[in-house]
């Protein structure tokens, strides 16, 4: 049954260019978004930046430049970046387009003719780097928990009454087990709950920071990032906008939003837009699933301000952007943290996709090509039957297709990857045993056989693989003769037509030397 998904990013800072931290997650919500539109599902695809805030407001200042110059040049760094990262959005939002700030103005006033947002005197800290607002409490020697330095705020500030949602969002989370994941990241929501709920401070005076949505009912004053911000998500399938209510319900009420996030923004997430969301009677997002940071080689979170971050562009130019693609999903299992480095990298190509399957494919197109002139030889579903091995490698392969979706359906695309090389690897001790390079000689009935099955497997992996690696599976592929993906067919068997030509291809991922890493 084909259904709909729709998934977003975080809008990311414009506050410079995009690292492979930040790649990350948008990497995974493209790879997810391929897979659901490979199952035949309609899917939307969002992410895109975050301009307002004293974070850019100052980045800006430091560059000499206008705000909305200085974002309009980094959001175009972004679109690169992703472009070269073979990323299709369907949405490239920014918090500056017109239609976004006058549905941000009409939540405010709509929360402020409620009751929900009042003035009152704001005394605390505020974390510039994570645009957020701190109590003394919750200070760690002076500082964020995570060390990131705080300045004193004293001003008189618009407030949203968080603390009145508590309650319905504690019961909310109860009785929707699978909306915020994974299941330690509710619980830490959950502990988060355990508190009282402060409200939340969502304005700031202009005399302190004038780059933001100005408040409707106070021109003194502009929007809290934050506020702002997790709107995007909605506003931009319609809500607030009387002329898109068609598009809110198709996306938000119904299909519901899929929020991947890194798990340092779980609480604005879940807490925050939440409440938001209760207070303004609009359904909450489907899901919220934070996952792990990228780390480096010394088992650090990639970040800039630690001048340890990867350049996307380099790991590309180094091993091309299908393998770095590859082993952000394969070797990060979404939720988790994991290290990445050229030597890591390097071993994962070599096993997974040099060894392995690319192994298979020039075995099997050079066999092919030697023994059959090039053509996919006959194939015997008899004798299939009466092998233990054929069948079980035929049934195997014939139900990845399904345990593939289910898998990232449940959000563990590094799992289904893993199934899918545990079938290369079948095929690829199942080709040992057969040895058609002998039998080609003494039993060609056998030989071929055994290459069609491989080919087959070659047709599903291939498909199976294609969210993941769209250029090279492409190409893999083409090479087996699949012009065009049909979900159905992949969990069906013999679909290869006789006589397909199959081309003898060069290395789909040539072994990378070790010592080429650094
Ligand atoms: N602008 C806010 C998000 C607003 S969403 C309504 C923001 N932007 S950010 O640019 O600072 O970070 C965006 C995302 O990048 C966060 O989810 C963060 O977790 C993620 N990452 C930054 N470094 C990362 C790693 N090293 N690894 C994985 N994700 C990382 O926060």
């Amino acid at each position: 049954m084909s259904s709909r998904f729709y998934v977003t990013t975080p809008i990311y800072y414009v506050n410079d260019k995009p690292h492979l931290g930040t790649a990350y997650s948008t990497i995974t919500a493209d790879v997810l978004t391929r897979y659901h539109r490979l199952f035949g599902d309609e899917a939307l695809f969002l992410t895109g930046v975050d301009e307002h805030g004293q974070k850019v407001q100052q980045a800006a200042e430091k560059r000499g430049l206008a705000p909305q110059v200085h974002c309009d040049e980094l959001a175009e760094n972004f679109k690169t970046v992703w472009r070269e990262l073979d990323i299709q959005y369907d949405v490239f939002f920014r918090t500056t387009d017109e239609f976004h700030k006058t549905a941000v103005q009409k939540a405010l006033q709509d929360l402020y003719d409620k009751g929900d947002i009042y003035l009152n005197e704001y005394e605390g800290w505020y974390c510039v780097s994570e645009e957020v607002f701190y109590t003394e409490k919750e200070l760690v020697n002076g500082k964020t928990p995570t060390g990131k330095d705080v300045t004193r705020v004293n001003e008189k500030n618009y407030f949203f009454r968080m603390s009145k949602y508590q309650n319905p969002l504690i019961e909310y989370i109860h009785s929707h087990p699978d909306f915020i994941r994974p299941e330690n990241r509710k619980n830490e929501v959950l502990g988060f709950l355990r508190q009282p709920l402060a409200d939340l401070c969502i304005s700031r005076p202009k005399s302190r920071l004038a780059w933001g949505v100005e408040i409707p009912f106070d021109r003194d004053y502009v929007t809290y990032v934050w506020f702002d911000a997790l709107l995007n998500y909605a506003t931009a399938v319609g809500l607030n906008q009387a002329e898109r209510s068609a598009d809110f319900s198709k996306w938000w009420r119904e299909a519901g939003a899929n929020h991947l996030i890194g798990k340092d923004i779980l609480i604005t997430h879940s807490v925050y837009w939440t409440t938001m969301l209760l207070a303004m009677g609009v359904p909450l997002p489907k899901t919220i699933f934070a996952h792990g940071w990228v780390l480096n080689r010394d088992n650090e979170k990639m970040s800039k301000s630690k001048g340890s971050v990867m350049d996307p562009h380099e790991m590309v130019q180094f091993v091309g952007v299908d393998a770095l693609r590859y082993f952000l999903i394969r070797d990060i299992h979404l939720g988790n943290d994991a290290p990445i480095s050229h030597e890591l990298v390097i071993n994962r190509i070599n096993t997974d996709l040099a060894n392995n399957l690319g192994n298979l494919l020039s075995r099997t197109s050079t066999l092919i090509d030697k023994f059959f002139g090039g053509i996919v030889p006959h194939y015997n579903p008899a004798i299939a039957d009466t092998d233990p091995a054929s069948r079980d490698l035929i049934a195997h392969a014939t139900q990845l297709a399904a345990e593939v979706k289910s898998r990232i359906e449940d959000f563990e695309p590094s799992v289904a990857l893993e199934r899918i090389v545990d079938l290369l690897n079948e095929t690829n001790r199942f080709l040992e045993t057969k040895a058609p390079w002998k039998t080609a000689k003494t039993d060609p009935t056998m030989a071929s056989q055994h290459l069609y099955m491989a080919v087959e497997i070659l047709r599903i992996t291939g498909a199976l693989l294609s969210p993941v690696m769209p250029k090279k599976c492409r190409e893999l592929l083409s090479a087996v003769g699949v012009k065009a993906i049909e979900w159905g067919s992949l969990s069906k068997w013999a679909v290869t037509p006789p006589q397909t030509p199959i081309a003898k291809t060069a290395p789909l991922f040539p072994r990378i030397d070790a010592s080429s890493g650094s």
